[in-house]
């Protein structure tokens, strides 16, 4: 989604801020663009193209200066077309601007302020929300940009980050936020601020999260902060981890190869010194909350609603209490029952994604207090707005599709199954452990079935000519086959869609033919006997089949059917080896069909707007 970066130095830096812009890249986006203030001007370009084309345009346009802003837009209110993108410009009618603005975010009310300000003889030149708040600063502005932007972020309904610049006060940029997140970056002789403390790497050491409400107003020598009732605020500074060498792409042609393969470190790196299933992993006070609850309301979206899935079947089958997953886009919008003794968990990789933030407020609105996040971003909206949270350790994710942090969302799920089950009683102290320690041997699990690449590598040469694929799994494998299809229409544009295998027969089973490669998980559980009937209408109907069999099941490869063997079947964890599996499908897929992998088209990494 879209991205921030901007500065005041005292040397050029524009460099630094294309370098923060190509950082932001994973997150998506269709246009960008940067705005500097040079010989007492506003300058800027823009382009609909990558970070790449943006900075040769700068280059040969020569933009320089000591105060500066850049995006990434992912358009939302506008086409991705020069005009709409940001920096946006305000000044009065027929003379030179003096505002330069950009923004994340969504202004809810921005078509009535339009009306308004077109009334006061403002001339909009894009379609876009955020530039009716360039305006608006400008039509407030005396001689104090703060106090400016103080009035005008008062007007705004909606959620947002921004940083504006005035050609009047050279060496300032005041910032924003409310509802999008926004961190500022504290150097020597310089500052700045990104949406994202990632395009800081490299830049600065010390950085500052702001709050929403907050606005800063950052010089080259200072920062001040002041919070939403207008007071002189301090926030805590922390150290920049070490980003950088996160994101080097080393040996691997894509991020998502890469964070395919990290997922044995990653799985690791989430249960590091986790030697005994405690509530109190979960936060200070989980033991009294999970006493509390008889329930659980799981509320995610996309891959991370996958994950909610899958913990269900866990958490009833150990924990037998009721687990409901929804997505969270839907849960706000419907009347539902709340109920005060239901434990809200949400899972989300970012812990920005707008839809699961909004959908557990509306949950804490309806008296539902007892809150728990699973995410991957301890600084993030989520971690804050929950209760209770388990913070993996993916690392960060550049590839838009979700692998590493969808099966450290897993392993963060199974040992809350483990909590909850311990709290509830319904664990011997010797299941409990035999539970932690197949937990614990996960990351050499995964690291057997990245073995077989070569072979999925083969399967992927006959998937990529083909427009259509059907996925099925039974019981905890019905969501995996949703997330193997997620992960192959997204990145291959290959449609694909899931099943639970017992539910072919009531209308999917018209699409098979022998152009219709169906991929099946097939592990070695108490469903198998039925998976393998299902199989069989799919071979009696010409369907080709591709089968991901755990060894230990009798599954052999015939005429029709292709069998790669997993290893042996790994009881509850299962769904974590063939998730791995049909990630290297999608991804060998999507090579051989040339496709943008880290960055497909139309999708963005955080979905930070409604
Ligand atoms: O950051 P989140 O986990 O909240 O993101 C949720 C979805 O947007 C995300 O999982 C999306 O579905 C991925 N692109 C899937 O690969």
């Amino acid at each position: 989604m879209c991205g921030i970066v901007g500065g005041v130095s005292t040397r050029n830096i524009v460099p630094v801020l294309i370098e923060g812009l190509q950082r932001l890249e994973y997150r998506g986006y269709d246009s960008c663009g940067v705005a500097v203030l040079q010989d007492g001007a506003l300058r800027r370009a823009r382009s609909t193209k990558r970070v790449q084309e943006l900075a040769t345009q700068v280059q040969q346009e020569q933009l320089q200066g000591f105060t500066a802003i850049a995006h990434t837009r992912w358009a939302t209110h506008g086409a991705p077309e020069t005009q709409n993108a940001h920096p946006h410009f305000s000044g009065r009618a027929h003379q030179a601007p003096s505002i330069a603005l950009v923004h994340n975010g969504i202004i809810e009310n921005y078509e009535e302020l339009r009306a308004q300000l077109i009334t006061k003889g403002y001339v909009f030149e894009s379609q876009t929300d955020t530039e009716v708040i360039a305006h608006l600063i400008h039509d407030f502005y005396d001689t104090d940009l703060l106090d400016a932007v103080k009035q005008a972020v008062g007007k705004l309904k909606g959620a947002y980050a921004i940083a504006v610049f005035c050609r009047n006060e050279p060496h300032r940029i005041v910032a924003a936020r409310d509802g999008s997140p926004l961190v500022l970056g504290l150097g020597k002789d310089e500052n700045f601020l990104a949406s994202d403390a990632l395009a800081l790497a490299g830049a600065v050491d010390q950085i500052v999260y702001l709050e929403d409400g907050d606005i800063a107003d950052l010089q080259s020598s200072q920062v001040w902060l002041i919070d939403r009732q207008g007071q002189a605020v301090e926030r805590d500074s922390q150290r920049l981890a070490a980003h950088s060498a996160a994101v080097e792409l080393g040996p691997y042609r894509h991020f998502m190869q890469k964070e395919i393969f990290e997922q044995p470190r990653a799985v690791s790196d989430t249960l590091d010194d986790i030697t005994s299933v405690t509530p109190e992993l979960f936060g200070d006070g989980a033991y009294k909350a999970f006493q509390e609850i008889d329930r659980v309301l799981i509320l995610a979206c996309g891959t991370s609603y996958y994950a909610g899935m899958t913990a269900k079947y866990w958490m009833e089958s150990l924990v037998k209490i009721p687990v409901t997953v929804e997505i969270a886009s839907e849960y706000r919008y419907r009347d539902s029952v709340p109920d005060a003794k239901t434990l809200v968990v949400t899972i989300t990789q970012s812990g920005e994604t707008a839809d699961t933030l909004a959908a557990v407020k509306h949950a804490q609105s309806l008296g539902m207090t007892h809150t728990l996040t699973i995410c991957n971003v301890a600084s993030s909206a989520m971690a804050r707005a929950c209760a209770l949270r388990f913070i993996t350790r993916a690392g960060v994710e550049v590839g838009v599709a979700s692998t590493k942090a969808f099966t450290t969302q897993l392993a963060g799920l199974f040992l809350l199954t483990l909590a909850l089950a311990q709290t509830k009683q319904q664990l011997t102290e010797s299941q409990e452990k035999d539970h932690l320690q197949a937990l614990r041997h996960i990351p050499a699990a995964i690291s057997a079935v990245l073995a077989l690449e070569p072979q999925i590598m083969a399967w992927a040469d006959r998937f990529a000519t083909r427009e259509n694929a059907l996925y099925l799994g039974r019981g905890m494998h019905y969501p995996i086959a949703l997330e193997g299809a997620l992960k192959m229409k997204e990145i291959s544009y290959i449609h694909a869609e899931a099943y639970p295998a017992g539910e072919l027969k009531h209308g999917p089973l018209a699409l098979v033919t022998e152009q219709m490669p169906v991929i099946t998980i097939a592990p070695n559980d108490q469903l198998l006997e039925k998976l393998k009937s299902n199989m069989q209408e799919v071979r009696a109907r010409g369907g080709e089949l591709y089968v991901f069999a755990d060894s230990d099941t009798e599954i052999k490869a015939s005429d029709g059917v292709h069998v790669i063997r997993m290893p042996e079947h790994y009881g509850l964890l299962s769904p974590i080896l063939h998730t791995i599996a049909l990630q290297l499908l999608a991804y060998h897929t999507a090579c051989r069909r040339g496709t943008d992998v880290d960055k497909p088209r139309n999708l963005a990494k955080s979905v930070t707007v409604e």
